[in-house]
């Protein structure tokens, strides 16, 4: 059913009605946050930044706010059985809660998206302690994620009222995380252009790049996904669906598990992914493998790159080309016992968007990942 390969938006210029920062944090719901906080430490090279818990007067929960570049995660665990909270973990396992935004005005955003049909979480409130104060709101977008609106241009604490500061405990080796480059969303089967839709008519995001199934396919499965992004091009949510195909694709395999739509996977960007990638092998993060064969003519491909090639082929790092520049990009497998979220690290070298070279080969990795667990 390919008809188009690629479409690019055409650039209408309008005012944004909801000018994003950046992204504020994401928040996971885990099982067990502790134990997280010390994996993203010891692993990732997160610093510990802010705490909530009994200690700090919250009874229902416990967060941990961590911290590397621009990138603040928030791991957050249920206190007792017959939350939300624990609910939503029971359902979801592991998994992203909240992609927050970062804001001027959480009132307006609240008001601009609500009025043109986003369903509201948390209604505009007013946060504060003795480092000022912090507006927040909340719509929902795909699952159970929301999105959070932050203002905290009035505020210089840790990270929210109601977090204490706490440090690491030990000594916290960076590999060089930069910021959060977009977060990627699995819907249902048919879902995909509804949610495009409402990133469009409620957020105000661009359609920047579609690709099909005959894009995003293999042997065996297919997938299609369409990249949206805000006014500034800060903030980028590629969000795919399943396609036919002759076994269960990736993204079928993941609402399985997941019970639904959710974030599926994180990219976060590094200038230097050599050195990130090799130092998160050898503190035992494992990524998703590719053959040798993929580096055979991985020039003719590409055109000319800066990088070496035998340290990208030992990492099984992929490149790829879009008409600006080139990138360079890996996927983790996925980071809790459920096959739903996993990280990408990626480096770009002046590509602003997506390629679409790497499809298969990353496909066809994720794929002999699924038959070990029994799911293709
Ligand atoms: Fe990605």
């Amino acid at each position: 059913m390919s008809v188009d390969t690629i479409t690019k938006s055409n650039d209408v210029v309008t005012e944004d009605f909801l000018p994003l920062l950046g992204t504020d944090h994401i928040e996971f719901i885990v099982g067990n946050a502790k134990q997280s906080a010390y994996y993203y430490q010891s692993a990732w090279g997160y610093e510990l930044l802010a705490y909530a818990g009994p200690e700090t007067g919250v009874r229902d929960r416990t967060s941990f706010v961590l911290q590397q570049g621009k990138v603040r995660l928030v791991l957050t665990s249920a206190m007792y059985p017959d939350s939300d909270l624990a609910k939503h973990h029971n359902l979801h396992g592991d998994g992203v809660k909240v992609l927050a935004l970062w804001v001027d005005d959480a009132t307006k955003s609240f008001e601009e998206t609500t009025k043109r049909g986003a369903e509201a979480v948390i209604e505009p409130t007013t946060l504060k302690d003795e480092n000022g104060e912090v507006v927040i709101s909340a719509i929902k977008t795909y699952g159970d994620t929301i999105h959070k609106f932050v203002e905290r241009k009035n505020y210089n604490g840790a990270f929210l009222p109601g977090y204490q500061a706490k440090k690491s405990s030990f000594d916290i080796k960076p590999i060089g995380l930069k910021y959060v480059d977009h977060c990627v969303g699995n819907v249902e089967l048919g879902k995909m252009n509804d949610w495009v839709k409402f990133y469009e008519d409620v957020m105000g995001f661009k359609l920047l790049i579609t690709f099909d199934d005959e894009d995003i396919s293999t042997e065996y499965t297919a997938l299609m996904s369409k990249v949206v992004s805000n006014g500034n091009g800060y903030v980028k949510f590629p969000i795919n669906e399943p396609a036919e195909g002759k076994k269960k694709s990736q993204i079928e395999e993941y609402i399985e598990f997941y019970k639904g739509g959710g974030v599926q996977h994180i990219a976060i960007a590094t200038d230097d992914i050599v050195a990130t990638v090799s130092e998160l092998r050898n503190r035992g993060v494992e990524f998703l493998y590719v053959p040798d064969n993929y580096y055979d003519d991985l020039l003719d491909r590409v055109g000319k790159i800066e990088e070496d090639i035998e340290p990208l082929k030992a990492n099984n790092i992929l490149v790829d080309r879009d008409d600006e520049g080139y990138l360079l990009q890996i996927f983790t497998k996925p980071v809790q016992d459920r096959p739903t979220v996993f990280y990408e690290i990626i480096q770009r070298r002046g590509a602003k968007s997506f390629g679409k070279g790497n499809f298969k080969a990353l496909f066809e990795a994720i794929e002999r990942e699924q038959e070990l667990r029994g799911n293709l």
